[in-house]
């Protein structure tokens, strides 16, 4: 079965064909990145307007590349929610015409539930079941059951920002005006704090909530310890820099780490699947593949974390429940339980 997929929550203009939720047959983004840069951050109605300009370009593109006309797809895809509504609207409203016009299938997609499914393209191994699984992104750090592709309960998320909004609010805090998480990973790899002849003072961030009973994570408070930590030295160079940048990538893939075991110990699973756009990070890769000996842990090729439309096919394969076009609309605040 290919399904065409459509995603647009935030900047990026996405479309790709997936063949039975597990072969990618094209993949598609356009971002507008380059110009939020500009502002130093999202501007919403900035990227609905890039986003009305490609995506029809964008779903070409991904039709031409898996050399598939419209009609030879079986079935339609589209994120409905969480996110921007300007941008979401634009995916939406794209997807109801196409199934409109072709009387195709639309199927609608929770874009953090999907983000997991990324797992599922082209695995080394097949998934075993149960599993936990982390959704780790720039809007969301979330813990789920996943007894089957389509039974998933949640666990646990964070209670103010997202491990990757802790990366990026950190990252422009260092002067890095762009890349984020990427930009830490980066300047952290320079680092110099276990060097033998290092003269640098010690600096300690806090591991919020790592030993607390819950399955959550609060990662608003690493900004202003960063902040603080930071105005404690007079001159800024690189070396303070990266070495600040390391003991951030420390903080928060420690608690990632600790907090996805422990869920996975909770839950008896055979399994850990990470996602989204920090699951890209080579430190938080390195970490897990040290600590679980016994259990397999799945992390999607680097280019599948971040946002694109090939895990949004993916996901609507394996829960399918098409509905009417009339009935699909925009849902920007879609919480991270509701299965859709
Ligand atoms: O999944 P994603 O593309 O978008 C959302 O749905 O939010 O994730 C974007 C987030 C950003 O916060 C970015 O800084 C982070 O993923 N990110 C990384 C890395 N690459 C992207 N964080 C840490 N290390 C990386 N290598
Ligand atoms: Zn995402």
């Amino acid at each position: 079965m290919k399904i065409l997929a459509i995603e647009s929550s935030c900047d990026e203009t996405a479309a790709a064909v997936v063949e039975d939720g597990t072969k990618i047959l094209s993949n598609v983004i356009a971002s507008s990145t380059a110009m939020h840069r500009k502002y130093g951050g999202i501007v919403p109605e900035v990227a609905a307007r890039e986003q009305i300009k490609c995506v029809i370009p964008v779903i070409n593109e991904a039709l031409e590349n898996a050399k598939k006309d419209v009609q030879s797809i079986d079935a339609l895809a589209v994120t409905v929610g969480p996110g921007l509504i300007g941008s979401l609207l634009i995916g939406v409203e794209t997807a109801k015409t196409l199934a409109l016009v072709t009387k195709k299938p639309l199927i609608p997609v929770n874009h953090v539930i999907a983000h997991m499914f990324a797992n599922f393209l082209s695995p080394a191994q097949p998934v075993e079941f149960p599993a936990v699984s982390l959704v780790v992104s720039g809007g969301h750090t979330e813990l789920f059951l996943m007894e089957s592709e389509k039974k998933l309960t949640w666990l646990g998320g964070t209670l103010d920002d997202a491990a990757g909004e802790a990366f990026d609010k950190t990252a422009r805090l260092l002067g890095f005006a762009n890349g984020g998480g990427k930009a830490i990973q980066e300047a952290a790899q320079k680092n110099t704090i276990n060097s033998t002849n290092s003269t640098n003072t010690p600096i300690k961030l806090p591991r919020p909530l790592l030993h607390d009973d819950s399955l959550n994570f609060s990662f608003s408070g690493l900004k202003t310890a960063v902040l603080r930590a930071w105005k404690k030295f007079e001159t800024h160079d690189e070396t303070l820099i990266n070495n600040f940048a390391f003991e951030i990538q420390e903080a928060i893939t420690d608690v990632l780490v600790a907090k996805t075991i422990k869920a996975a110990q909770l839950h008896h699973t055979q399994s850990i699947l990470i996602s989204g756009g920090v699951a890209a990070n080579t430190r938080l890769r390195k970490k897990f593949n040290l600590n679980l000996s016994k259990l397999n842990i799945f992390f999607p090729p680097i280019e599948l974390c971040t946002d694109n439309a090939a895990y949004i096919a993916s996901y609507a394969f394996f829960k399918g429940k098409p509905v009417d076009w009339h009935d699909i609309t925009a849902l920007p605040d879609l919480s991270v339980e509701e299965n859709i």
